[in-house]
């Protein structure tokens, strides 16, 4: 009979594998490594962690995974899905990785656009990646309209398999092209809401960021040009035509970054109705308006 381990010490020496790795949050990964691996519930995991027993041959998945963990790669990543706004997210190389900080913008739309829960508001996210936020938003607003824009083919691929995923597909459009030339509205066709998480990180920085997401996320996901800013640049001057005059447009920053982007908001003479906090406290997303004064 083949030796057989019990998960209770399967999960210790996968604790102390990533640990010696040098990942950081090693009991969380083992369990969720194992959990997904060895497609045990989380109910399972904790209440028959001393039952429960595998052959060394069923192991084998496992430790591809802890082997692929202990390399870097994100949990999400090793799975292809990540959950945000408590929606499950499929996604690949080629869209970043949704980050919890994102579902502050989420609910700063909530919030702003409460009392229009039930319209057909039109949504447009530029840089969609995964779909994360305008999905979430279409999720929350039923009869709501998106469009999503990104430059890269294969991160709308992404997003149209989580519409599909999610059920609003029926409810979206898809754009590939860059922002600066992505549309060209007017009239009928402005957006009660803008909304994007674009590329916030000064090309400087790029080569100090973790490997989790040096190596894994798309350089296109990450790449703000020199002062981290040129994504702002280009999409706040375009609010004016963009936004209908009861409109707002919410960004997602980077740390520290507010007082740059209220300049770009002043010189083209819109209006920077509020700031948002992530729950680390850092102030991570801007709302913008263009009505009158
Ligand atoms: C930081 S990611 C955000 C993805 C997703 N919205 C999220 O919050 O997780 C930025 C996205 O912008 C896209 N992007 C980068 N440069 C672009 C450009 N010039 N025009 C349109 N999309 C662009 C990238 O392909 C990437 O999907």
């Amino acid at each position: 009979m083949a030796d057989t381990i019990t998960l209770e010490n399967l999960y210790e020496r996968a604790v102390q594998r990533l640990d010696d790795a040098g990942i950081k949050s090693a009991r969380l990964d083992a369990r969720l490594i194992l959990m997904k691996s060895l497609n045990i519930s989380h109910t399972n995991f904790i209440t028959e962690i001393k039952v429960l027993s595998f052959s060394a041959v069923n192991l084998r998945v496992a430790q591809e995974n802890l082997d692929k963990r202990c390399e870097g790669m994100p949990v999400s990543r090793i799975f292809n899905e990540r959950e945000f706004w408590g929606l499950p997210f499929y996604i690949n190389e080629h869209c970043l990785d949704p980050r919890p900080d994102t579902e502050t913008l989420i609910e700063a739309v909530v919030t702003a656009f409460a009392s229009k829960r039930r319209e057909a508001l039109r949504f447009v996210d530029f840089g969609v990646g995964s779909g994360c936020i305008l999905l979430s938003l279409l999720r929350e607003f039923p009869n709501a309209y998106g469009v999503a824009v990104d430059i890269s083919y294969e991160a709308l691929k992404v997003t149209q398999k989580n519409a599909d995923l999610l059920g609003v597909a029926d409810r979206i459009n898809f754009v590939c092209s860059d922002w600066d030339s992505a549309l060209r509205v007017r009239g009928e066709d402005q957006f009660d809401v803008v909304v994007s998480n674009p590329p916030y990180i000064e090309s400087q920085m790029i080569p100090k960021l973790e490997r989790e997401v040096i190596h894994f996320d798309p350089m296109l996901a990450l790449d703000g040009g020199i002062s981290g800013l040129n994504p702002y640049k280009i999409l706040v001057p375009k609010l004016k035509f963009l936004l209908k005059s009861s409109g707002r447009a919410f960004f997602e920053i980077g740390k520290g970054q507010e007082s740059d982007v209220q300049r770009l908001v002043e010189k083209t003479d819109a209006t920077l109705n509020g700031l948002y906090r992530d729950i680390a406290g850092i102030i991570r997303v801007v709302d913008i308006s263009c009505g009158d004064k």
